[in-house]
């Protein structure tokens, strides 16, 4: 029974997982992450999820893009390298992945053919754990690949993406069931997006989130998410802790954005700004 299951994460837990920079640390510590994000005109996604990444304490950030986004992300995000691909409007080749100790693939992808096969390539080669949004779960869906997620991949989906991925829910009960059947059948940790996001595990568990805000519903909040998360996970936090942690502090980012600019106008970009607050609450 779904009722059984379920816990609601707190500050408290959140202050036990997260872990201080150490001082005689250096980039290397805190890994290299890479992105693979972006195509004609959704370059935005790209770098927002990469600003979001960085500001998550990540080592080194690389993002795969089309060659359209390659000046894009040299000037809005200068700490990121880019890789760019061969093609100018969208991503048709996987780049060496030996190097990196987390790999965020979705935010304003697109669905073109060679995307498509290239999203099938990264499930079947990956050496590092995956963060898994947005175009790329969409492909995932279309191409019916959720039986080729490596174990412990973490899927971040809105609603929509979700029932795309599992299957039509009749209500919102039913689809926290579905969540729950999902992540046991294909072993992967899937944070389900909303007013209350809900973590589901391997093991069946499911985990609300109590920060965040309607202000928050608007384009670009989900990217931010993706970069959280796949920055949390090359730092070696679990899959679990990576998704509480991301979800918690997107979410208080949120709320301190919220407390400057109110609900109505806060975007995007005021999750990011507002990262560092959220991280010094905790050290
Ligand atoms: N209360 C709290 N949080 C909210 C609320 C709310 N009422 N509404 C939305 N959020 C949060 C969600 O929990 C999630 O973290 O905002 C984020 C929205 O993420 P997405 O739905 O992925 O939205 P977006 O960032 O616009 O996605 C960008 O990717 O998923 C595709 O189709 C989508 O093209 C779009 C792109
Ligand atoms: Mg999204």
């Amino acid at each position: 029974d779904v009722t059984t299951d379920k816990f609601i994460f707190t500050r408290e837990q959140v202050t036990q997982i997260i872990q201080p920079r150490r001082k005689f640390s250096h980039k290397g510590t805190y890994g290299h992450a890479l992105l693979l994000a972006g195509s004609y005109g959704k370059m935005g996604a790209a770098a927002l999820a990469a600003r979001a990444c960085l500001r998550s304490g990540v080592g080194l950030l690389s993002v795969h893009c089309p060659k359209v986004g390659y000046t894009i992300l040299q000037t809005a995000v200068p700490e990121a390298m880019t890789l760019p691909d061969t093609e100018a409007t969208h991503l048709t080749q996987l780049p060496d992945l030996n190097t990196y100790q987390a790999i965020g693939i979705g935010p304003g992808l697109g669905k073109e053919p060679a995307t498509r096969h290239l999203v099938r390539q990264l499930l079947q080669t990956t050496p590092a754990p995956l963060v898994i949004d947005a175009d790329a779960l969409n492909i995932i869906a279309e191409e019916n690949l959720q039986p080729a997620l490596p174990p412990n991949t973490i899927l971040t989906p809105h609603p929509k993406e979700f029932e795309r991925l599992a299957g039509p829910a009749s209500d919102d009960y039913n689809r926290l069931k579905l969540l729950q059947n999902f992540c046991r059948q294909y072993g992967c940790f899937v944070v389900l997006k909303g007013g209350h996001t809900c973590i589901g595990t391997p093991a069946g568990d499911l985990y609300f989130n109590i920060t965040g805000n309607p202000g928050m519903a608007t384009g670009g909040t989900g990217d931010v998410l993706t970069g959280i998360i796949t920055a949390l996970v090359a730092q070696k936090y679990s899959p679990l802790d990576a998704c509480r942690l991301g979800v918690y502090l997107h979410g208080l980012a949120g709320d301190l954005a919220r407390d400057q600019v109110g609900e109505t106008a806060l975007i995007a970009s005021d999750l990011i700004e507002n990262l560092g607050a959220a991280f010094r609450q905790f050290g």
